[in-house]
């Protein structure tokens, strides 16, 4: 018999597809300083922070930067990406996720988001998400980045459950990780052959629902 209470949603990739904004930005960045930057790479930078991302962009463009510059060239991406962000709407949730939010809470599971972006409550408000959330913990409160489970068992404090008590919803590898190092079972989005340690890997929320919960 299960024990699950709530569930904890990764944003990016698993509520709405912010991957192709964070892409056209990181490109258009990477361009600049005069180098390519492929759909490829941008695989790679799901879950991950946005400073670790432009370490490993640079990285791959043999480019190096003082720390000054670094700031500066993150702060230019983000404005490129909020650009996009602003003119998101609720026809960009991915198939499934309201109804499956709303059916959790109708049942009395609390919902909380685990997420590493700081534009978490910009995008969750304008795809009007945000009202269904009992907890958001995002990354303006995480000092240790995916896979390090602290957004994932501050998401638990906050809803008061166990993190046993707790299933996590993750696209990336990196949040597969921290989910199964909080202690959490976890529902991966995506390929089961890149989510490997996943309980479940299914497509997207529109796969789920509450006998799935009740299996875990
Ligand atoms: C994650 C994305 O959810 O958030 C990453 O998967 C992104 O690609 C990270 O870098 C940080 O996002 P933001 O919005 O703070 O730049
Ligand atoms: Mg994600």
């Amino acid at each position: 018999m299960s024990h699950i209470k709530a569930c904890i949603f990764d944003l990016d990739g698993v509520i709405v597809d912010t991957a192709v904004y964070h892409f056209k930005a990181w490109k258009r960045l990477a361009n600049e300083l005069g180098f390519d930057f492929t759909e490829e790479d941008n695989e790679k930078l799901k879950g991950i922070s946005r400073t670790q991302s432009l370490e490993l962009i640079l990285g791959w463009g043999g480019v190096s930067k003082t720390d000054e510059h670094k700031l500066e060239l993150a702060t230019l991406k983000n404005k490129w990406y909020v650009e996009m962000i602003d003119e998101m709407h609720p026809e960009e949730i991915l198939p499934g996720t309201r109804e499956f939010l709303e059916s959790v809470r109708d049942a009395g599971y609390k919902t909380a988001l685990g997420s590493a972006s700081k534009n978490s409550v910009k995008i969750l408000e304008k795809v009007n998400l945000i009202n269904l959330f009992d907890v958001i913990v995002d990354g303006n409160e995480v000092t240790a980045s995916k896979p390090d489970p602290q957004v994932f068992l501050e998401g638990a404090r906050g809803l008061n459950v166990n993190p046993d008590e707790c299933v996590v919803f993750e696209d990336a590898i990196a949040g597969v990780e921290a989910a199964l190092a909080a202690g959490m079972k976890v529902v991966g989005i995506g390929s089961a052959e890149t989510l490997t340690g996943a309980d479940l890997v299914v497509s997207g929320l529109d796969k789920v629902n509450l006998e799935t919960l009740k299996g875990l």
